[in-house]
């Protein structure tokens, strides 16, 4: 016999896993500080387990719905305000074929423009972030106010049919919650708030998830040719990471985690990640020592080995995390974090809005995800923003980083233990576009629970494209 065949070892399956693991309600309430009432909400709601048609990551004529049905009618996360604090300060944001100014006024609000030159169309400005006294046009010089009001057209005389009153620059709903700007291609939108639904109130239930009161600290932005939603599923669920993580295995939980979704709210939905609790998976179970070491070494790598990492005579895991997690936001930036309960100092908690909005609300993950499509299907923009609290006076706004296909999301220093996290779900990205295509059942399977929220936006999405949403008129 072929000694190659004799050799061949197929591994056991790991024994069926048919029991749900521990709830994170019930982690929360045996935390030593409580967590806020808003984290001890669990929906538990479901929305069954069809499958999900591959096609509506790939087609072009899906991806063309999108552009003509939902962008134009969503509230979009457009710019960071303090990235723009001063009059004429101007953000710009592109999205799906479409370019907008973002500009401090002087009574400090904010407006927003088609970032379009009424003469010949050219961009009026195409820097990320930049200050401009006037919104000159470095074509031909048509020229603005800050506040979209003409100000002055080279030859006049011919152009008998531009005046103020005609040439304003047009006008773009914007408005702003936590400190993010964001703007509505729809005049007749209803609010913010109102899109936003019982989100809102929720974030306003912590103190600590107040976003005025951090600084943004890098933006990192990762172009990779995969469609923009599968780029948002992988962040939006925590059941891939066992086999995409390895690393996190024992520091933290995966499949206990928490996903919410409200029936009478299409645009958010969250997840919260118990950490100082093993995978469920881990065989042998690691001892609640090594789950400590294992959370320290991606969290405070210099604090790896320390005596202070020792868990205590009767300290849980999660105790010994708060403790050391207060211990180093002190450290590193002077806040003083003791009297806050693990569940916001270490378990990550990510809120989605629709459509492509990723606010982390804790500490554990103190991020922002934007999840824009690319210049067609297969293509997307995926930027993660890190977010920190700060004492005194804010620090200015961090860098804009991109990182390329072929380079390395772990080089980027500002992101921490984060960036190999988020190389490892890039690495699994690039090969998804080619693999939904390659798919002979055209059929994509969905957890009931895990993926629920995958499946949630995917429903208001489909509610975009049919009309039955086009104005988020919510009664
Ligand atoms: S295109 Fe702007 S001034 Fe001509
Ligand atoms: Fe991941």
């Amino acid at each position: 016999m072929d000694s190659r065949i004799a050799e061949f070892r197929e591994p056991e399956a790991p024994p069926v896993e048919d029991v749900r693991p521990e709830r994170v309600e019930d982690i929360l309430r045996r935390d030593a500080i409580a967590a806020s009432d808003t984290l001890l909400i669990s929906t538990e709601n479901r929305l069954g387990t069809a499958p999900v048609d591959a096609s509506r990551y790939y087609s072009p004529e899906f991806f063309k719905l999108e552009i003509e049905r939902m962008w134009p009618c969503v509230w979009q996360y457009a710019a960071w305000s303090y990235d723009i604090p001063d009059p004429g300060d101007v953000a710009v944001y592109r999205n799906a074929g479409r370019s907008v100014l973002v500009v401090r006024q002087k009574d400090k609000s904010i407006k927003a423009f088609a970032n379009s030159c009424l003469h010949r169309g050219r961009e009026l400005c195409t820097d990320a972030v930049q200050h401009k006294d006037e919104l000159k046009c470095p074509y031909h010089g048509f020229t603005w106010s800050i506040d979209g009001s003409l100000k002055w057209v080279p030859c006049q005389w011919d152009f008998p049919n531009v005046k103020p009153d005609t040439h304003k620059l047009p006008e773009i709903r914007c408005e702003e919650w936590n400190g993010f700007v964001f703007i509505n291609f729809k005049n007749d939108a209803s609010s913010l708030a109102t899109y936003m639904g019982k989100m809102v109130e929720q974030w306003e239930s912590v103190d600590s998830w107040n976003f005025h009161k951090r600084y943004r600290l890098v933006s990192v932005i990762r172009p990779i040719a995969v469609n923009w939603k599968a780029c948002m599923d992988a962040f939006i669920e925590v059941l891939h990471a066992f086999e995409s993580h390895t690393h996190t295995r024992t520091g933290g939980g995966d499949v206990q985690t928490q996903y919410d979704i409200w029936e009478d709210e299409p645009h958010f939905s969250r997840m919260h990640t118990p950490m100082g609790v093993a995978s469920p998976h881990c065989v042998p179970r690691p001892t609640p020592q090594e789950t400590v070491d294992s959370w320290v070494g991606g969290f405070a790598a210099e604090l790896s080995g320390h005596p202070d990492t020792t868990l205590r005579e009767g300290e849980t895991p999660r105790e010994a995390m708060q403790r050391l997690a207060s211990f180093v936001y002190k450290q590193r930036m002077g806040v003083d974090l003791s009297a806050e309960p693990v569940s916001l100092l270490v378990d990550p908690i990510q809120y989605t809005l629709f459509p492509n909005f990723g606010p982390w609300s804790s500490l554990g993950a103190p991020i922002v995800y934007r999840f824009l499509p690319g210049e067609d299907a297969d293509h997307c923009i995926f930027e993660t923003q890190v977010f920190l609290p700060f004492e005194g006076e804010r620090p200015p706004s961090g860098r804009t980083v991109v990182v390329n296909p072929g380079e390395s999301l772990a080089s980027v220093p500002e992101l921490g233990g984060l960036g190999l996290i988020l190389q490892q779900d890039v690495e699994n990205l690039e090969a998804m576009q080619q693999g939904m295509k390659a798919s002979l059942t055209n059929r994509l399977t969905l957890s009931e629970y895990q993926e629920v929220r995958i499946r949630h936006y995917h429903q208001t999405l489909d509610k975009y494209l049919s009309g039955e949403l086009s104005n988020h008129t919510i009664k």
